[in-house]
């Protein structure tokens, strides 16, 4: 046996089972497709259940991958051990009712003694207890000797996860040697010791587990194996532990030597280096297969990975964000299995960088508040002191802390916390944003009673037409299934045929009027019930509908082709915007309705207006070209090959729908188009605006909009043009110039008018001025006279009247300041406009402060000035020397 690196160990098993005729297929994604049981892939069989139940049909009966899991039940542990990560990689071998023990046993062996030359000497082998099938296969026909063969039960050897697929089992273990047993007189195969490690799983798939103990035998048996890559290579490259393993020690470098520490140093940091190398890989995949951080599910799992990771990057005091910079090792280290990774590069780095960024703002404020809780409680005299479920909220939602997180880091301390309460809180929360967001989905009792009623089908015919007859099926009023509405009625009707598009992938649903002879229905809206059916939501405009009536479904056509042209308009903006500002350019959302659109997307800061009028003028552009818009439906397989951009959350069947304009734009989409670009009009943006994190706006307009906008501008502009009195709106530039200029002209006669009646105050001033022993004060009130100006007179009194001290008031747009100003002869005497000003405003409450020659200060509005001034003789004289 040779040392092999994990990507040369991959490659072997791979084309191994492709010379027993399996086809090699790519990982699936790790957010399963069509599958709602199961958060994130976890094994190599999951994303293959329909083929192993019969659904679908696989694309050869022997297939062989290795797929990305990820498995986060032991997420706590992670670190702490060496033995526990979240990611890891499962190759194997499956059989969709073609070939079974016999083959699966054989070629396990063949590719374990021959391709990868283990010794059979520390090989055993495990299988289920009754199984003498198994038994006779490993010894006849293998060649296994029995005393090597181990028989256990159904916790071993009976593989099942959650529902679907399951089986006995039969497994092959290494024998790491008695050095690496736990000494104990009963250690043997299946010791959950470090001696024997369990490396290849080869389940026979024989039944279906509903999840509620039936399990029902399948009509064909299957074979699905799972070997866990790293595992292998840990025996490959003799090393004890996942983190040792080539690829996964290099990934741990980077991260020593960005935080300057060595593995191995001290148990602390390892567990900080294990917890990191370990979620940095986890994360970098989940991004790349589309999983965004968010609260809620597998966003929330992303989210308390990357997280976590970064609290231990605190840990081992790395101060800034660097956990982006890691996942170019990732990367680098796993591209030649997955390319998509190099694809998407910077679109994770950002994630990955966005996030952490986020979290860097509160975590060590809430680390902080954290410490200061726990320092407390345990300061206490309370017995199991508890952190409250407030405490823990508000860490989530203020600082952001995952409440595993939080969870986490007070065991350390030996706390516990009020999860009740905790919980609590957050379905508060949860009612709250509810609450916010009613609609008519939410009125629940359209699902409830349609749920009896799956039995009718019905046709979707608004791809190709707009008008047809139809008959209704079922009639919704009060929540009840009703035989008949009225005029008046509110009500919901279901059709056997119709042209309506319920409203799905951003694009509302279509509104119009359902009609017979003797009765119109007014559609307002059409949306998806939970049971697939196209409810028809409307008003009873005039006479009766009856259930059974033949009737016609119009769409209103205008408002469906304002539709179309801003669905298209969207693909249209979408492939732009990935040729302006990159790949990393995914759809986050859409909403197309007939009066505007709008596209969220990933990108990481604003788009410039230069951008923005490139993606402008590349939209029109293609709109002016006037290019054929095509629909086609296909696999979607098909569709993939051909390059259609696919929403990573969107489930998609079998069968998918392509639109395509020319190869500029692609993309899987069930919604209404129009046939040719040049039916879009025009294409105009309105705004851009950020959303969320690395999420960017576009809101824009097309067709009868650019009209409605270049209306709307027009009139403001007129309206702007009669305001002036201008006969030609052309004027409007050169006149709004003339008439800032003269606002401008007008605006320094008013100051020196202003000027000269401050001149005319200051004569009076002067004369007024009393004699306080050889100082001469002044004062007096100036309504709307600018501060600056104050300054002005000031210095007018300073420099003609050396022995007079004076206090100018002024009320300038409501708000009174102050102003001293003493003469050089005044401060000989020992006047000084800071400190006097001090003084005078302190009396009414305010401040002040200057130099000695010249002092400004504030007094609150309604304080009378005069009562200042009053009391200036006695301040000055206390001053005087
Ligand atoms: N599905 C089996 C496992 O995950 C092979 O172990």
């Amino acid at each position: 046996m040779q040392w092999t690196g994990l990507n040369e160990l991959r490659e072997k098993f791979l084309s191994f089972f492709e010379s027993k005729q399996h086809t090699r297929l790519p990982s699936f994604p790790l957010v399963p497709i069509d599958d709602n049981s199961l958060l994130l892939i976890n094994s190599g069989m999951a994303p293959m259940k329909k083929w192993f139940l019969g659904q679908a049909t696989p694309p050869n009966k022997r297939v062989t991958t290795c797929q990305k899991c990820i498995r986060t039940p032991d997420i706590e542990r992670v670190g702490k051990t060496s033995r526990h990560g979240t990611y890891f990689e499962m190759m194997g071998n499956f059989s969709f009712g073609d070939y079974f023990k016999v083959e699966a046993t054989k070629w396990a062996w063949e590719f374990v003694t021959e391709v990868l030359e283990l010794p059979v000497d520390k090989l055993w082998v495990t299988i289920y207890l009754d199984d003498d099938e198994a038994f006779d296969i490993w010894t006849k026909q293998v060649g296994v000797s029995p005393d090597r063969i181990v028989r256990l039960g159904k916790e071993d050897n009976f593989w099942e996860i959650g529902t679907g697929p399951c089986g006995p089992c039969s497994e092959i273990y290494y024998d790491r040697g008695p050095e690496n047993s736990c000494g104990k007189p009963d250690c043997a195969v299946g010791c959950d010791c470090d001696r024997y490690v369990e490396f290849w799983n080869l389940v026979f798939s024989q039944f279906d587990n509903d999840g509620n103990g039936n399990y029902t035998k399948l009509e064909h048996p299957n074979i699905d194996t799972g070997m866990g890559l790293e595992r292998l290579a840990c025996i490959m490259q003799g090393v004890d532990n996942l983190f040792e393993v080539d690829t996964v020690q290099n990934i741990m470098k980077h991260i020593m030597e960005i935080a300057g520490v060595k593995y191995h140093e001290s148990e602390k940091t390892d567990v900080s280096l294990r917890v990191i190398t370990d979620h940095i890989r986890s994360t970098t995949f989940m991004i790349c297969d589309g999983v965004i951080p968010s609260n809620e599910g597998r966003g929330y799992v992303l989210r308390r990975l990357l997280r976590r990771a970064a609290r231990h990057g605190r840990l081992l005091g790395i101060q800034e964000n660097f956990l982006y910079k890691v996942v170019d090792t990732v990367i680098q280290e796993n591209k030649t299995a997955y390319p998509e990774l190099v694809e998407r590069q910077d679109y994770i780095k950002k994630v990955v960088q966005v996030e952490e960024e986020r979290f860097s703002k509160t975590i060590d404020q809430g680390m902080e508040l954290l410490n200061h809780i726990l320092d407390e409680l345990s300061a206490s005299e309370v017995e199991n002191a508890r952190l409250s479920g407030e405490q823990a909220f508000k860490l989530y939602d203020t600082f952001g802390f995952p409440v595993d997180l939080t969870k986490e880091i007070i065991e350390e301390r030996g706390v516990d916390f009020e999860e009740d309460r905790f919980l609590e809180l957050m379905n508060e929360q949860r009612e709250r944003a509810r609450n916010a967001r009613a609609d008519l989905d939410s009125v629940g009792w359209s699902d409830d009673v349609l749920a009896g009623i799956d039995e009718f089908g019905f046709d979707f015919l608004g791809y190709e037409t707009l008008e047809t007859p139809a008959g209704v099926q079922t009639l919704v009023k009060n929540g009840e299934i009703v035989d008949s509405i009225e005029e008046g009625d509110e009500a919901i009707i279901l059709l056997d045929k119709t042209p309506f598009y319920a409203e799905s992938g951003g694009q509302i649903g279509d509104a119009g009027s359902i009609e017979s002879d003797i009765g119109v229905f007014e559609v307002f809206d059409c949306k998806k019930s939970a049971t697939g059916h196209y409810m028809h939501i409307g008003r009873m405009k005039t006479g009766v509908v009856q259930k059974g009536d033949k009737v016609k479904a119009i769409v209103n056509m205008a408002r469906r082709k304002a539709i179309m042209r801003n669905h298209t308009a969207v693909h249209l903006l979408q492939a732009a915007l990935r040729r302006v500002l990159g790949d990393h350019v995914h759809q986050a959302g859409s909403l197309v309705e007939p009066d505007r659109l709008r596209f969220d997307f990933s990108h990481f800061s604003a788009v410039t207006p230069e951008e923005l009028r490139k993606v402008e003028f590349l939209v029109n552009e293609k709109i002016l070209e006037a290019i054929d818009v095509s629909t086609r439906e296909m696999s979607i397989d098909e569709a993939k090959k051909s390059g259609a951009m696919a929403l990573f959350s969107e489930k998609y069947g079998d069968v998918v729908r392509v639109v395509g304009v020319d190869d500029y734009s692609v993309e899987l989409c069930g919604g209404t188009h129009i046939q040719n670009t040049a039916q879009i009009g025009l294409f105009k943006i309105i705004s851009e605006s950020s959303v969320a994190a690395g999420i960017r706006r576009i809101e824009a307009t097309t067709g009868f909009g650019v009209l409605g906008l270049l209306d709307e501008a027009n009139s403001t502009i007129q309206q702007a043009a009669d305001a002036m009195k201008l006969g030609d709106p052309h004027e409007l530039v050169h006149k709004a110039a003339a008439l800032t200029a003269q606002l401008k002209e007008k605006d320094r006669e008013l100051e020196q008018m202003n000027e000269k009646l401050a001149d005319t105050k200051l004569d009076g001033l002067m004369e007024s001025a009393m004699d306080i022993d050889g100082i001469k004060l002044a004062g007096t009130v100036f309504t709307g006279t600018k501060p600056e100006m104050l300054r002005k007179i000031g210095d007018r009194i300073k420099e003609n009247r050396p022995d007079m001290v004076a206090l100018l008031c002024s009320f300038y747009e409501g708000k009174p300041s102050l102003m001293m100003v003493c003469g050089k002869d005044a401060i000989k005497q020992g006047m000084h406009a800071g400190k006097l000003i001090k003084e005078v405003s302190a009396i009414a409450g305010g401040s002040g402060g200057g130099r000695p020659d010249s002092a400004m200060g504030g007094i609150p509005k309604d304080f009378p000035p005069k009562q200042l001034f009053e009391k200036l003789p006695e301040i000055i004289r206390s001053m005087k020397k």
